[in-house]
Order: C-alpha cells, then sequence, then structure tokens
C-alpha cells in the first residue's frame, strides 16, 4: 500500500498569544476584556495558560511526548512593539527562547505574526481601518524575521483576515467593536494589504522565509439544494466569506466588494509559499427577509457544537476535503492550520478529529498538496467573546490551578503522530 502522508507531513497543534500567554495588558483585547457584556461568561483572559510566564516550554514537551512534530503559535504584537517604534528586546529573547525550545524537542515552528490583537497604541489610528497599519506590520514582520530568522520553519502572516473583519467591523462583537458592513468590507481589504506587505519585509529580510497567510473556510452550503434563493444567496456568502480571499491572493487585486471596483495591491500577486486552511464545520444558508446583514441568508444547520454565542457549524469533514481541493488550485501547498471543535467532555473530539484527518488522507490520495494538520488547540483557551465555556482543547485546563489533563482525543491524536497517519483506521479503538 503507498504512504497515505508523505514523508514530512507535520502534525501539530496550534495556539494563539493572547489565548494562551496571560497578562497580556497592552493589547485590545485586554481593554475590550474590561467592558461588561461583551465576554458571554463575563471572565477575562487573566493568566491564561500561564505561557509567557513559563508553562509553554512544559506544553510544547507535552506536545512532543505525543509525538506531534510541529506547533503552530502566534506572537504578542503588543509585547514585541509596546510604542510605535520601540522593539522590546527582552520580549524578542523570550520568543526566542520558547522557538528554540520547540526545536530542541524536534517541533517544527509555524509563527503567526497577527492573530487578532492589536497593541493598544493601534487602536488610536482605528485599528484596521487605518491606512497606515499595513506598513507598520511589515516592519513587525522585518524585525521578527531579523530576531528570530532560522528558529521559524513557517511564517503566517495574519490569522484569519476574513472572520476578524466581521466580528470586530461587521458584528461588533470584538473589537473595535464597529458593527457596520462597509466598514467590515474596509478592514477586510486593509488586512490583505497588510498581509502583503508583511510578506514582502519577511522575504526580504529573510529570502528563505516560507510566507502564509490562515483563512478561515466554512463549507457553506444551500439549506435546500435547489432552492434558488438558498443557492443565490450561499453563492454571495461564499464569494465573500470565502471565494473573494482566495482570488484576491491569486489576482493580487482586491476584488468587489471588498473594494468598489478590483484593486490592485503591490506585493500580493506571489505573496505566499503556501495557504493555510482553518476549517471547522458546515453553514447551511436559508432565505430570511429578516436576515440583513447576512445578505438575506440565515444559518440554519442543524444544532451543533455550539457555545454561547458561537457556532462554528455542523460537523461535515467532507467540506474540509472540499475546501482544500479549492486552495490547492491556487498552486502552493497548503497546510490545515486549524480544526477542532468545541467539547468540553471529549464526547465528539475522537471521531471528529479521526474523520477530518481521513478527508485529508483522502485528498492526498487524490494528489492535492497537503503538508500538515494542526489541531485546534492543544490545550483549553480564552475563547475570545465566549471567554473560558468553550472547550477545544487536547488537554483539558484548570485555569485556577493550571492543571492539565489529557482528553482521549489526545491519545488518539498520539497514536496517529506516532504512526505518521498509519494507525488512522484504528486510532478510535473500541468506542465506549
Ligand atoms: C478560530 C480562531 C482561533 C480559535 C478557534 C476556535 O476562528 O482562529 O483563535 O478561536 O477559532
Amino acid at each position: 500500500m503507498p504512504v497515505a502522508f508523505p514523508e514530512g507531513f507535520l502534525w501539530g497543534a496550534a495556539t494563539s498569544s493572547h489565548q494562551v500567554e496571560g497578562q497580556a495588558h497592552g493589547n485590545d483585547w485586554w481593554d475590550w476584556e474590561q467592558r461588561s457584556g461583551v465576554i458571554h461568561d463575563g471572565t477575562r483572559s487573566g493568566d491564561a495558560a500561564g505561557w509567557w510566564g513559563g508553562r509553554a516550554e512544559d506544553d510544547l514537551r507535552r506536545a512532543a511526548d505525543l509525538g506531534q512534530t510541529a506547533h503552530r503559535l502566534s506572537v504578542e504584537w503588543s509585547r514585541i512593539e509596546p510604542e510605535p517604534g520601540r522593539f522590546d528586546e527582552a520580549a524578542l529573547a523570550r520568543y526566542a527562547a520558547i522557538l528554540d525550545t520547540a526545536q530542541a524537542l524536534g517541533l517544527r515552528t509555524m509563527v503567526t505574526l497577527h492573530h487578532f490583537t492589536l497593541p493598544r497604541w493601534a487602536t488610536a489610528g482605528g485599528s484596521w481601518l487605518d491606512p497606515g497599519l499595513p506598513d507598520r506590520l511589515g516592519v513587525l514582520a522585518d524585525r521578527c524575521a531579523r530576531a528570530w530568522g532560522d528558529r521559524v520553519d513557517l511564517w503566517a502572516t495574519i490569522n484569519e483576515p476574513n472572520v476578524l473583519g466581521l466580528m470586530g467591523y461587521g458584528a461588533g462583537q470584538w473589537p473595535p467593536g464597529h458593527a457596520r458592513l462597509d466598514l467590515a468590507l474596509r478592514a477586510m481589504a486593509n488586512l490583505l494589504r497588510a498581509h502583503a506587505a508583511a510578506s514582502m519585509a519577511l522575504h526580504r529580510a529573510q529570502p528563505s522565509a516560507r510566507v502564509g497567510i490562515v483563512l478561515n473556510l466554512p463549507w457553506i452550503d444551500p439549506d435546500r439544494p435547489t432552492h434558488p434563493l438558498d443557492r443565490a444567496i450561499t453563492r454571495v456568502q461564499d464569494w465573500v466569506f470565502n471565494g473573494a480571499w482566495l482570488w484576491a491572493l491569486q489576482h493580487g487585486r482586491i476584488p468587489p466588494p471588498l473594494s468598489v471596483r478590483p484593486q490592485l495591491v503591490p506585493g500580493l500577486a506571489g505573496s505566499f509559499d503556501w495557504l493555510g486552511v482553518n476549517y471547522y464545520g458546515r453553514m447551511a444558508v436559508r432565505f430570511d427577509p429578516r436576515a440583513v446583514s447576512r445578505g438575506f441568508g440565515s444559518h440554519v444547520q442543524e444544532p451543533s457544537v455550539r457555545s454561547g454565542v458561537a457556532d462554528w457549524g455542523q460537523i461535515h469533514p467532507a467540506g474540509l476535503a472540499g475546501q482544500l481541493r479549492r486552495t490547492a488550485r491556487l498552486g502552493a501547498p497548503v497546510y490545515v492550520t486549524e480544526n477542532g471543535v468545541c467539547d468540553p467532555d471529549d464526547r465528539l473530539r475522537p471521531r471528529y478529529l479521526v474523520d477530518h484527518v481521513r478527508a485529508v488522507r483522502q485528498v492526498l490520495a487524490e494528489g492535492v498538496d497537503v503538508r500538515g494538520y494542526f489541531h485546534w488547540s492543544l490545550i483549553d483557551n480564552f475563547e475570545w467573546a465566549e471567554g473560558w465555556s468553550a472547550h477545544f482543547g487536547l488537554f483539558a485546563l484548570d485555569r485556577h490551578t493550571q492543571a492539565r489533563t489529557p482528553r482521549r482525543s489526545a491519545e488518539v491524536y498520539a497514536a496517529i503522530c506516532k504512526s505518521h497517519g498509519a494507525a488512522l483506521d484504528d486510532a478510535l479503538g473500541a468506542e465506549p
């Protein structure tokens, strides 16, 4: 039998700075958490999983012990550049130490420069509405590349600009709290410019850099497959959320509706050496005259695993296969940069994990160039507007005692990683 997972295929998990580090008090999320009513369960990030204080190394060791061969993390802009133009050498050194530990443990490193949080100073200019911010991300990228260089195997410029634009500027649920479609579209276009600026800076500072961007690509389907309005609205939603981003990267231009007419962005074409797909589930779209802000389409998929206000969609592994095929058409290698399920009891996660890795195996067999799978997340963490009420970890975290407990899915994933995927079909063992 041919080897299903190519040599060098990476097995990892993903985290992000604000969600695990703790005491990130220089960023916009920290300020946002102090408001009442914005975090579903009223909690705050606080000490998070204690990574900044020294627990990163222990958790990376846990990941390596489970057979993982890579880790995706993000860095906190507000720590590295606490004031515009002033870089904190101690913060750069702390990240260098974390990356050194990862490499010593045999973990390849994927580093995201911007995963939702902005330094407080960047909010003064309007956050991602500020036309000057893309160049500032370029400056950060340059500084990071020169500080860490070869410690970083894969650079990701920005995490889920589509989600950030929607939640922070269109839905008002994340900082800076705008709820206007026009502002969401402006922020999204600016995020694409920022990706291009960061990519150019990384390549300039480190010619061997492997640079990508991470998109959230849900599977968006009409609820009634033959209903013309469900179908038409699905096409629109899929374009704005998924298709327009891939088109922009392919053509180097920002397309409508993110821009009034296609707008050329210097450096956007050819800005990626790889592409990251974050995939959680399927959205079923049904025509709904009341859903004005969603282009008259409500999401009516089966009640799935949700917590509080967020819905990551219906569990649908075939959607991951579909989005990997679609992304790979741009001609660059693809990574699954996040995939996971909100499931405190670990009732669904083992099968979810196996079925989604099977979807990866399926597209590999078709010749799609997928280079790695990163599960979201290594450990329970501060889940943005959900606070501490959403549990995505392979490890459960008691944030008061900082105790970690592996869930069954940690063992299931370990069997997959340690066998380089050969044990995939046996990994669930006897279902309890
Ligand atoms: C993604 C985010 C990540 C985490 C997961 C559950 O949209 O990139 O930080 O919140 O969802």
